[in-house]
């Protein structure tokens, strides 16, 4: 069997030096210390400058697509976590789904024109199982339809 889901964890001393440090200041929740230190760090590491942590992996993709200001269809793979369209339906727009490349189980780039219309505002492609989707093949469509990616 191949584990797809093999977390990877610091030694426990390591990490129980850094709890300490919350535990020490009894701050937990709303942009503590440690958190700071982490965005800090992450955007120099990154070079980015417009950099916040959220509290899980679906926020940020609803806050990409309301900051965008997208409003129609959005082309997206419909092999991926739940997130990926519920997102996409949260914000009020409509999901457009094209079928996945049998190789790298993402989009199939080569598919993705066939469903560009006047309605279609982004192209909102995910990696599966550690296997990056074709963002170049993905990016210059985006380009060529003038679509946010
Ligand atoms: C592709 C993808 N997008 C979004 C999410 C959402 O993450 P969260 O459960 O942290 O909201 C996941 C979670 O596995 C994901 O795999």
């Amino acid at each position: 069997m191949i584990n797809v889901t093999q977390t990877f964890l610091p030694p426990i001393e390591e990490y129980k030096k850094i709890l300490q440090r919350a535990w020490d200041k009894k701050w937990l929740t709303n942009r503590g210390e440690l958190l700071l230190e982490l965005e800090d760090k992450l955007s120099d590491y990154l070079n980015i400058s417009n950099f916040f942590i959220t509290t899980n992996g679906t926020l940020p993709l609803q806050i990409a697509i309301k900051a965008l200001g997208i409003k129609g269809e959005i082309i997206t793979t419909p092999f991926s976590y739940v997130a990926t369209t519920s997102s996409i339906v949260w914000e009020n727009c409509t999901p457009v789904f094209v079928d996945i490349d049998k190789e790298s189980l993402n989009i199939n780039p080569d598919l993705i024109e066939e469903q560009i219309t006047e309605k279609t505002k982004a192209i909102l492609a995910t990696h599966v199982f550690g296997n990056p989707c074709d963002v170049i093949s993905i990016e210059l469509i985006a380009k060529k339809y003038n679509l946010n990616i």
